[in-house]
């Protein structure tokens, strides 16, 4: 079947004010898929209640790309005029109050390149049906608020398909006729159809099992290729970490027999919830240390404890409409955030959460393609599985965590499950869960779910006697269909360092109270005064602790007081972002008045502290000394001046790395001796410290040895990477060479060589994007492979500033070609690479005119899909 003939008309936009709840409710479903080698074949039959009159229409979704073979209502043929099918519904003119529906549809799974519904991967069958790829399976009525009990036979080759896998609970499994064999799945849970899953190949398996509180037996299994069954360790180990820690935290229990994982290598996100039988991108469950660095181990684990702790948020709650996307994703956010803090460094990983927001969506909320966590409408709703929705979305949570405090929190968290355990349920619901177990008004707060964009927090000071007076002003610009937005209620976290060095407290006149060492200040005005009592002359406050609520603030602190927090501060968080603030303005001034200046002296000063701070803990001391990123310092710019910043920031790394480098490499050293590799936090932090003062060594006239050695040296891969990182960036003789060698080592592990590719995209060199777009035409290379794509397009366009940037247009071009052509393979996926082509209000002609050009060049692709369209139509807006 030629996939592209069937294409349907443009989707309408849906709005959350249209949301009516369906008239049906569905008793039960049984599934049966004959799976075959070019084709499945899916009985559907479904127990339906009416609840209006009888004799009313049935209106159920469906997709262009399979085939009605049956269509029975209480075993009785539908006639031809009684119902019409069209690319995306199957209406049935007139159904009885009550009957049974029987479904048979054929797909093709193999040729399904979208990687939604039924797909192959590597062999397997496997299937993805959030949000809407249960309607690429059978016609249903695919939308979250339908629950159900699904009943689910599959048959296969037994040869080809020795595991058979779908949702809840094995139940009953046989031979067949002709070297076939079948399996019975029961899930006694009621779910949406976006949580059905199955899973059919030739896998290997590591099994464990848990005991769950209440003294329930859970088997564990997770489902690779054979080749990959010596990388399932980690994956396997912080299951069960995740679940005793939802236990411990929330009281939440699993509530199945069996917790199956499957790792697939394609796959268009990181990982999806079904329940019972996760399904997974292989990046977020294989990990050696030969093959994943600390990073992607520390992802496995954050993905991992993701779509468990999903079982209940997400799953036993499931959400009402895809508006309410974020009770979800928002929640399970930050739910996995806390719980990768507890298991490594809560600083740490604060730094890790506070920098992906920054760099991902706070352009998002400034652009064109900006919403609010809880949208109001969508033409496609693949595209809203947004950084706004998820990450922003766990920042509101820790919002409400920090407004009610953790024990109204975890009061709201049970009640919340209390009323709406096994409903479909709304972010209204769950802020007044919040609201009713804290008795905290959170009216103004939930401005936070409807008003997009980045709000902006002014702070200036000012001395009354022994008073100190903060004064703080809040605004938020305009977003797309927003012209004018109403005060937030921010949780502001504020500290007191005196001259000392010291916490101090002021008592405190104004809406906030202190908490041993800070206290938290709620904002709700436009510009809102707070007077603290009794504050000690030289006296320097310490605000937005902990990153407290997601917003720029401006600050009037001079240097030598950045420069005093960078080193003082209690707060993890506020010294990290004092010591970049001190960067930051440095760097600004040099780009905006073109200068190369000298090395400040208090800049090398703060510096070196760092470098001779031997209680703080190395991981967080390798950030201290990590330079702003050029994207974050682009951030800082009215027009970004990509060129400048990059040479800019070059030279004060230069600079730095120039001026301390007898300490620099003397502390190199130091962490190398003793350490043999483990993944203990103390090694991994050792690590980071010393792959981060690498980056400076690489500055050095003698750094091209060192970095020779590490490479040669690194039995890990935490370390092989970061001297390829520089050695891909630099002019060494042995570049090439050593990007050869890496290749021919890896060419089998998938995971690597994307490792491989994006190691090149990063390149600052000048040659980049034409290396970038050679790279598209290597033997590798594959536009079916998200993975892959990602790797290569993604880390150039939207991590590579200075190469994506180019002033020839180039960079923009290539982006614009590539997503034309991902789209004839896989919409959704090529619908992820349009946001960095959007940015065109940030930089100046020639580059302005350039962008709009090769966003143009989009919309004359053929057959573009509603997924890009949508996005470049908004980008050009
Ligand atoms: N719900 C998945 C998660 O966040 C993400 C996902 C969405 C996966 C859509 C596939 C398709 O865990
Ligand atoms: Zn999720």
């Amino acid at each position: 079947m030629d996939v592209r003939s069937a294409a349907s008309a443009p989707k309408q936009e849906i709005r959350l004010e249209d949301y009516k709840a369906p008239v049906f409710t569905i008793d039960k479903i049984d599934l049966t898929f004959r799976l075959h080698d070019d084709h499945a074949e899916v009985e559907a039959r479904s127990l339906f209640k009416m609840h209006g009159d009888a004799g009313g229409a049935l209106q159920l979704d469906g997709g262009p790309f399979m085939d009605l073979l049956a269509l029975e209502i209480d075993g009785q043929p539908v006639p031809a005029d009684q119902f019409v099918k069209s690319a995306d519904f199957l209406q049935i003119r007139a159904v009885p109050k009550t009957f049974e529906l029987g479904i048979i549809t054929k797909v093709y799974p193999k040729q399904n390149t979208r990687l939604e519904g039924l797909y192959f991967s590597g062999g397997n069958f496997c299937t993805q049906c959030e949000a809407e790829g249960f309607r690429h399976i059978t016609y249903f009525p695919d939308r979250p608020d339908v629950l159900t009990r699904y009943m689910v036979r599959v048959e296969a080759d037994k040869e080809s398909c020795p595991v058979l896998l779908s949702n809840g609970n094995p139940k009953e499994s046989g031979d067949l006729e002709n070297g076939r064999h079948f399996a019975v799945w029961d899930d006694p849970h009621l779910k949406p159809s976006y949580l059905f899953a199955l899973v059919a190949g030739d896998l290997a398996c590591q099994s464990d099992s848990f005991r769950t509180a209440s003294g329930r037996h859970v088997e564990l299994n997770i489902f690779v290729a054979e080749r990959d069954l010596d990388k399932c360790d980690y994956a396997m180990q912080s299951l069960k970490r995740a679940m005793v820690w939802d236990e411990e935290e929330y009281g939440l229990e699993y509530d199945l027999d069996v917790y199956n994982i499957v790792a697939v290598s394609d796959f268009n996100m990181g990982a999806m919830e079904n329940k019972g039988l996760n399904v997974f991108n292989t990046k977020y469950v294989l990990a050696s240390p030969e093959t994943a660095t600390d990073a992607d181990f520390d992802h496995v684990e954050g993905v991992i404890g993701h779509e468990y702790f999903h079982n209940w948020t997400g799953n036993r709650v499931t959400c009402r409409d895809w508006f309410q996307l974020s009770l979800k994703e928002g929640l399970t956010v930050f739910r996995d955030q806390e719980f990768s803090s507890d298991m490594t460094s809560r600083a740490v990983k604060r730094l890790d959460d506070v920098r992906v927001l920054r760099m991902l969506q706070y352009p998002e909320d400034a652009g064109p393609l900006a919403h609010p966590v809880r949208p109001e409408k969508y033409i496609e709703i693949n595209n809203f599985y947004t950084t706004t929705v998820y990450n922003k979305g766990a920042e509101v949570i820790r919002m409400m965590h920090c407004i009610i405090g953790p024990e109204a929190f975890r009061k709201g968290m049970d009640l919340y499950f209390e009323r709406h355990d096994g409903q479909a349920a709304t972010c209204e619901d769950f802020a007044t869960a919040m609201e009713d177990a804290s008795g905290v008004d959170l009216k103004q707060f939930r401005l936070w779910y409807s008003q997009a964009g980045t709000p902006k927090v002014v702070v200036r000071r000012e001395r009354d006697g022994e008073d100190l007076i903060l004064t703080f002003e809040q605004s938020c610009g305009a977003s797309p269909g927003q012209a004018l937005k109403l005060p937030y209620h921010m949780p502001v976290r504020v500290g007191l360092i005196g001259p000392n060095g010291g916490d101090v407290k002021g008592e405190i006149e104004g809406d906030g109270v202190w908490s041993s060492s800070e206290c938290v200040l709620h904002l709700r005005n436009a510009r809102q005064s707070f007077r603290f009592r009794n504050v000690p002359e030289g006296t320097v406050p310490s605000i937005l602790r902990g990153f407290s609520a997601p917003v720029v603030l401006d600050h009037d602190l001079s240097d030598d007081e950045l420069a005093f927090l960078a080193v003082q501060d209690s707060d993890a968080f506020v010294r990290w972002e004092a010591s970049q603030d001190l960067f930051s303005r440095h760097l600004v001034k040099q780009v905006e008045t073109n200068g190369v200046g000298h090395l400040p002296e208090l800049l090398q000063q703060v510096f070196v502290g760092h470098l001779e701070d031997k209680d703080t803990d190395p991981a967080l001391i390798a950030e201290l000394l990590a330079l702003p990123s050029e994207i974050a310092l682009g951030q800082k710019l009215d027009v970004l001046m990509p060129e400048r910043v990059h040479v800019a920031r070059e030279a004060l790394a230069k600079a730095l790395a120039g001026a301390s480098s007898e300490k620099i490499i003397a502390l190199y050293h130091s962490l190398t001796a003793g350490h043999g590799y483990t993944l203990d936090q103390s090694a991994k932090a050792a690590r980071r410290l010393r792959n981060m003062l690498l980056t400076y060594i690489a500055l050095l006239p003698d750094g091209e040895a060192i970095i020779q050695a590490h490479y040669a040296q690194a039995d890990n891969m935490t370390d092989c990477m970061a001297a390829l990182t520089l050695i891909a960036h630099s002019d060494f003789a042995f570049r090439d060479q050593t990007l050869a060698d890496f290749y021919s080592k890896w060419q089998k592990n998938d995971l690597v060589i994307d490792k491989w590719f994006a190691v090149q995209a990063q390149s600052k060199r000048p040659d980049t994007v034409a290396r970038v777009r050679a790279l598209t035409e290597h033997e590798a290379f594959t536009f079916n492979n998200p993975n892959r794509l990602r790797s290569l397009i993604s880390t150039y366009s939207m991590l590579n500033q200075v190469r994506f940037h180019e002033k020839s247009g180039e960079g923009y071009r290539f982006l614009g070609e590539m997503i034309a052509k991902v789209d004839e393979i896989n919409p959704q996926t090529a619908a992820r690479l349009v946001a960095p082509l959007g940015r065109w209000g940030r930089v100046e002609e020639p580059r302005r005119g350039f962008m709009k050009d090769a966003l143009t060049s989009v919309l004359k692709a053929p057959n573009l899909s509603d997924d890009v369209r949508e996005l470049v139509e908004k980008s050009l807006a």
